[in-house]
């Protein structure tokens, strides 16, 4: 990579350094700000450049660690190459690389699961301390040093604002017609200041297309060129397949009572194979003009819009397949005007959430048969990643729908339990659960309706006895009658899978 081509600030061109040289600015024990969301738009030269240098103080008997913030998860150039050099000494708001996860769950590091939309928030109050450094990938500087955001804005605009220094990565592999695509809001205020945010449909514009930055805090800019992580999704499966028909089916029903209109009202999806899996069954459907406000723009949904079903998606991200990113390299001119990509404070905002009427769709580890539901740890335990935006759209949405596998781990595990063994969405926030199995409509059930309903409609054939059986002696002997519970034995399932391996008796 060469030139200037991209870095069109005159006064910025004279901190282009190396990622090393970078790297070599930051101490140890400093706090900070990273881009990056769902695996698009996050550093890779400088995080890698620092575990280097983490990894050889650590070998010359001197630790080196740092706090990093982020928007989501990032890649294994940052959280995997951080955590493998043993560098992070604190993260948040949400992880999904395995080699960081190892680490909080052995705990050797700390970690802050947050709802995506509070982070910015908190950090303007205050509540998360000082930020010393932003490290935010761009794809481009303007002669006037505003920036031209890449593949994902998280919290970056939070970040450029509050840290006390920065460095830009310049990063050619974003595609330079994503200039114009994003829309960079400014009117967030802290209490008792706020306004309502001016966005009444998914497709508003209320910001500015460019961050930002004051040139004399970037301390460092370098150049780069590589891709961002994309994974792979795999295919859907039969049970992945099934899930989708059930909630295929139950938009059908809900559009033919009046409940929801012919255009549905703006999707969440979660991100997942599952997620993926429901929005490829939107593209058969005959749901038209459908609209989406949500954090991340996926296959499915590029599919959805490619196709024209899809009118218009706002999120805070992409988080696309290689084959997926590089038909949307391809093809970006003709998607400019169909998509944008905002803060997470404004893409997840519950106020926003709330007057869009959203439909939300997340994944979920474990539910129980009152329908409190555990999104984040196994076992009660080990975090996977955390609760990411799940619980920003899900308490606020028009409907809010939870959706899963009956079983995990092969089958030695019910997804559907007695007692989740760590709670994340409280029933009032899950109004429908979906499995492979069915669907559970909770609206307007009592707790012992929901059970009845969530254990015949979405637990597996192999579990369902034992949770009737559960259901009926908790019946008979609980404390109290309104949410029968055996506590000696509600998370019985849980400890037996620990100790043999299933949760089967
Ligand atoms: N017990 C133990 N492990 C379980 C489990 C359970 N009840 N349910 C799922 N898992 C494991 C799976 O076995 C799999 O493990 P592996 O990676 O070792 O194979 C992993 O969790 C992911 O499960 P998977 O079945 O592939 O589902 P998914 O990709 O849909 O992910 C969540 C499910 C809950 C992990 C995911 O939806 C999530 O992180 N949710 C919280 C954040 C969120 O909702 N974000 C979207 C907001 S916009």
């Amino acid at each position: 990579m060469s030139g200037f081509g991209r870095i069109e600030c005159q006064k910025l061109r004279s901190k282009m350094m190396s990622a090393e040289a970078a790297a070599s600015l930051i101490p140890s024990g400093s706090v900070i700000g990273m881009s990056g969301f769902t695996g698009s738009g996050y550093p890779k030269a400088v995080p890698t450049a620092l575990a280097e240098r983490a990894a050889a103080a650590r070998g010359a008997g001197d630790p080196f660690r740092v706090s990093v913030w982020t928007g989501a998860s990032t890649g294994p150039e940052l959280d995997g190459a951080l955590a493998r050099a043993d560098a992070i000494e604190f993260r948040l708001p949400f992880n999904s690389d395995p080699v960081l996860r190892e680490k909080i769950n052995r705990g050797e590091m700390d970690y802050m699961d947050m709802h995506l939309s509070q982070v910015a928030p908190m950090a303007w109050q205050g509540f998360l301390g000082p930020l010393d450094l932003a490290i935010i990938e761009v794809s481009g500087v303007r002669p006037d040093g505003s920036l031209i955001p890449s593949s994902s804005i998280g919290n970056n605009k939070t970040w450029l604002d509050r840290a006390q220094k920065i460095i830009l990565e310049v990063n050619a592999w974003q595609n330079e017609a994503l200039d114009g695509m994003h829309d960079v809001y400014y009117g967030t205020m802290l209490p008792p200041h706020r306004v309502p945010i001016p966005l009444l449909r998914p497709d508003d514009r209320i910001g500015e297309p460019y961050f930002r930055c004051d040139p004399d805090k970037v301390v460092a800019i370098v150049e780069t060129s590589a891709p961002d992580r994309n994974l792979p999704f795999a295919p859907p499966d039969d049970a992945a397949r099934a899930i989708a028909g059930h909630l295929l089916e139950f938009f059908r029903h809900e559009v033919a009572r009046g409940r929801l209109p012919p255009s549905l009202l703006p999707i969440q999806s979660g991100v997942g194979n599952v997620a993926n899996a429901v929005l490829t069954g939107l593209l058969e459907s005959p749901f038209e003009d459908l609209t989406s406000f949500t954090e991340v723009i996926q296959d499915g949904m590029l599919d959805l819009l490619a196709a024209g079903k899809l009118r218009f998606a706002s999120a805070t991200a992409f988080s696309l397949s290689p084959d997926a990113a590089a038909f949307l390299n391809a093809n970006l001119a003709k998607f400019r005007d169909k998509m944008l990509l905002r803060p997470q404070e404004i893409s997840n905002h519950p106020e926003l959430v709330r007057r869009l009427g959203c439909i939300a769709m997340n994944g979920l580890i474990e539910a129980d048969i009152y329908g409190s539901v555990n999104s984040t740890h196994v076992m009660g335990s080990r975090i996977q990643n955390g609760i990411g935006g799940s619980g920003d759209f899900a308490r606020n949405a028009y409907v809010s729908i939870f959706m899963t596998q009956s079983t995990a781990k092969g089958g030695a595990i019910s997804s559907i339990v007695p007692m989740a063994s760590h709670v994340d969405h409280i029933p009032q926030d899950v109004q429908i659960l979906v499995t492979e199995q069915g669907l559970a409509d909770l609206r307007g059930l009592s707790p012992r309706q929901r059970a009845r309903v969530i254990i015949q409609n979405c637990a597996h054939p192999d579990y369902r006895p034992g949770l009737f059986d559960y259901f009926a002696r908790a019946g008979e002997s609980s404390y109290g009658r309104h949410a029968p519970c055996l506590l000696d034995e509600a998370l019985s399932w849980h400890q037996r899978f620990i100790k043999t391996g299933t949760m089967r008796a």
